[in-house]
């Protein structure tokens, strides 16, 4: 098979339909840092014309039936898996993901479809009995959901696919039209994949994909005829829209500085391998790598010396090579920024294990250890390939020290004390505890989101669902009864 090519340029989707327009944005590859490609741009005009789409397309989205958001879904799967090479490929270029990770988020891609499609059909409600008192006797409710109307989504740069199936598929799978603004740095993705919505029957207006600088952005946030904002990307960014929102309902999957405990009983060598991954994958571009990790004094040294031995055989370098682990950060801008807190983490006396290192938007894998908790290293979340190792002695010291940070969304706990592992999943105050592995572990079906800075609401296909739906109640009175 020949190997995948970018076309030239890419259609922005509007009310369903490829349109070209006079102004393009670059994509660049991220590892050369040249043009890769352009597609094109949304002006505020066409925002406007999609939000307008959108609110026409509720109606008749809401009356498709069960099987017809099925048949949309399952299209979507096999045309995924028919284009698996190029949408890993356009991955590996727009965002500089290594194509092992790159194609792992094709193959997350298509579960997420897949779990929607099976969804769509299981939209239930529920029969109450109301005759509670002699007040409701012969009174009878049930409920069922209804499509929440038109929705607004704004997808992130470090899984161009996934983060935003995690938004279209759900919405199609409850009959949502929606209007989408994929990141600006790595819009490929969902432009692919309205491509390929583009050849369902969906009602004209169901969708539109809409590439977008400043220009009209803020009607995605501000504009009432949309019901529902679904952001996934930086807590600053995330919450700020939230306050500008107006009446309609948000869902935020913001960021976080996600931590690991690992026990004195931790398989070390399982342990390590896996830290390494949770820390490094995707150059640690992910909401949930691993950046803090606490490990039992007891095993300390030997768990710290092997993790860094590990870090430092990871290759780093171009995302095509089969083996390449690290590749860029998303551009140098935020390399720098990170580069500047690993030297603030050293001023203020943390210690450098490995890495430090940065070469434009390269940054290796750096591991430092003793950093302050006044630091930013400790403090905010780095999204990028580092991460801090401290001690502990008190497993319930270990907990109060992942607590110990405005952003809850997963934490990870190495324990096979079954006890220990109820505790953590008591206390620890995020979305989601990990038992046996590390905090960026995720399955597409399972309930995902975070507390505190970290967000509001739940993604995961059937909890996105219940977002982007109401409740409607029945009432029935009975007078034979
Ligand atoms: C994220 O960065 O929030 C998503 C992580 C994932 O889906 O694995």
């Amino acid at each position: 098979m020949a190997s995948p090519k970018l076309r030239d340029t890419y259609p922005l989707y509007l009310a369903n339909e490829a349109v070209f327009s006079n102004t393009d944005l670059e994509v660049t590859d991220k590892y050369t840092g040249e043009v890769a490609t352009r597609v094109a741009l949304a002006d505020a005009k066409t925002i406007d014309a999609g939000i307008a789409a959108a609110d026409a397309a509720v109606e008749p989205m809401a009356r498709l039936a069960a099987y017809e958001r099925q048949d949309v879904l399952a299209h979507c799967v096999s045309r995924f898996k028919e284009r698996y090479d190029e949408l890993a490929y356009a991955l590996c270029i727009e965002a500089g993901k290594p194509i092992r990770d790159a194609r792992g988020e094709v193959t997350r891609l298509i579960d997420t479809f897949r779990i929607a499609a099976e969804e769509s059909v299981r939209m239930t409600g529920e029969v109450q009995p109301l005759d509670i008192s002699p007040r409701a006797r012969g009174y009878q409710g049930m409920w069922k959901r209804v499509p929440i109307g038109a929705c607004s989504f704004i997808s992130p740069f470090n899984f161009p696919l996934n983060l935003a199936a995690h938004k279209i598929a759900p919405a199609i799978a409850v009959g949502c039209p929606f209007v989408m603004k994929p990141a600006s740095r790595t819009p490929l993705g969902a432009l692919i994949m309205g491509e390929i919505l583009a050849e369902t029957n969906l009602p004209k207006g169901a969708f539109s994909i809409l590439p977008a600088s400043r220009d009209g952005a803020d009607l995605f946030t501000t504009d009432e005829r949309l019901k529902l904002l679904s952001f996934t990307g930086s807590p600053d960014v995330g919450w700020k829209l939230k306050s500008q929102a107006g009446k309609k309902k948000v869902v935020l999957e913001l960021g976080g500085n996600a931590a690991v405990i690992v026990d004195a009983d931790a398989d070390l060598d399982d342990a390590i391998e896996r830290v390494v991954f949770g820390a490094f994958y995707q150059s640690g571009q992910s909401c949930i790598g691993v950046q803090r990790i606490i490990v039992h004094a007891d095993i300390y040294e030997t768990f710290r010396d092997r993790l860094v031995a590990k870090t430092k055989t990871l290759i780093a370098g171009d995302p095509h090579n089969e083996d390449t682990f690290v590749g860029p950060m998303i551009d140098v801008k935020e390399a720098t920024r990170l580069d500047g807190w690993i030297e603030e983490a050293r001023g203020k006396g943390g210690k450098l294990l490995c890495g430090g290192q940065r070469d434009g938007a390269m940054l290796e894998a750096t591991l430092l250890e003793g950093v302050p908790r006044d630091t930013k290293l400790y403090r905010e979340e780095a999204f990028g390939p580092v991460a801090i190792i401290s001690k502990f002695s008190d497993f319930e010291e270990a907990l109060e020290e992942v607590n110990d940070s405005k952003f809850g969304l997963q934490a990870g706990v190495f324990t096979r004390d079954l006890y220990k592992m109820m505790r953590a999943w008591d206390v620890l105050d995020v979305g989601g505890v990990v038992i046996g592995d590390v905090p960026s572990y995720r399955v597409d079906s399972m309930p995902y989101g975070g507390v505190k800075d970290s967000g509001l609401g739940r993604e995961g296909v059937r909890f996105a669902m219940e977002d982007m739906t109401e409740i409607r109640n029945l009432v029935i009175r009975r007078r034979d009864v």
